[in-house]
């Protein structure tokens, strides 16, 4: 039973990551990167939600969701450099399982885009990094970025965080879809 879930899963990952080597997310970034176009943003968020619950569903352990959602969303959203969680411990924000370069293992509450986030319990969309006062720069190739707090029940356990090379990469759709990422997720923690 156990393992005929992971073969499942594991086939359906490996599905997913053949898939996207020739497919639509590379082909919206290399055309993008091209053309100097700004890629189509307007991914399906249902259908990741649903990949994801398909990945997650039946496994405990928290590390191994998370990074899971990283790479979903690595692999499928376009136009990003980094995105990963930062997981709420004794009060500060520590780096949790993320996709993408290097970067700052610790926030304190209140600093950067993500300790903003965290202490205001808020969506925080950045449309221009370099204009955000106090932004924490981990890839100097970030221009703009979204960060979602993840809350359980009023309590803050971290928080979403994604980067892109592109200005003015994320909207209400993303945050809405983000969002629906974060509740799929949130029993699974
Ligand atoms: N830019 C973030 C720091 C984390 S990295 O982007 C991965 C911030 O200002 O909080």
């Amino acid at each position: 039973m156990q393992s005929s879930n992971s073969q499942s899963i594991s086939q359906r990952l490996k599905a997913m990551v053949d898939s996207d080597r020739q497919s639509h997310s590379a082909a919206r970034n290399t055309a993008a990167k091209n053309t100097g176009a700004k890629a189509p943003l307007n991914v399906d968020y249902q259908q990741l939600s649903q990949q994801l619950l398909g990945l997650i569903n039946g496994e405990k352990d928290r590390v191994a969701n998370l990074a899971n959602c990283s790479a979903l969303l690595w692999q499928e959203l376009s136009s990003i450099n980094w995105v990963g969680f930062y997981l709420l411990k004794r009060n500060k924000l520590v780096l949790g399982p993320f996709q993408g370069k290097p970067a700052c293992s610790r926030i304190e509450l209140g600093a950067g885009v993500c300790g903003t986030a965290a202490q205001m319990l808020k969506t925080i969309i950045v449309a221009d990094v370099h204009q955000f006062p106090g932004h924490i720069a981990c890839d100097l190739a970030s221009k703009s970025e979204i960060v979602l707090p993840i809350i359980n029940e009023g309590k803050l356990l971290g928080v979403l965080d994604i980067d892109s090379p592109e200005t003015d990469r994320f909207d209400h759709h993303d945050q809405q879809g983000l969002e629906l990422i974060i509740q799929t997720l949130l029993p699974h923690l």
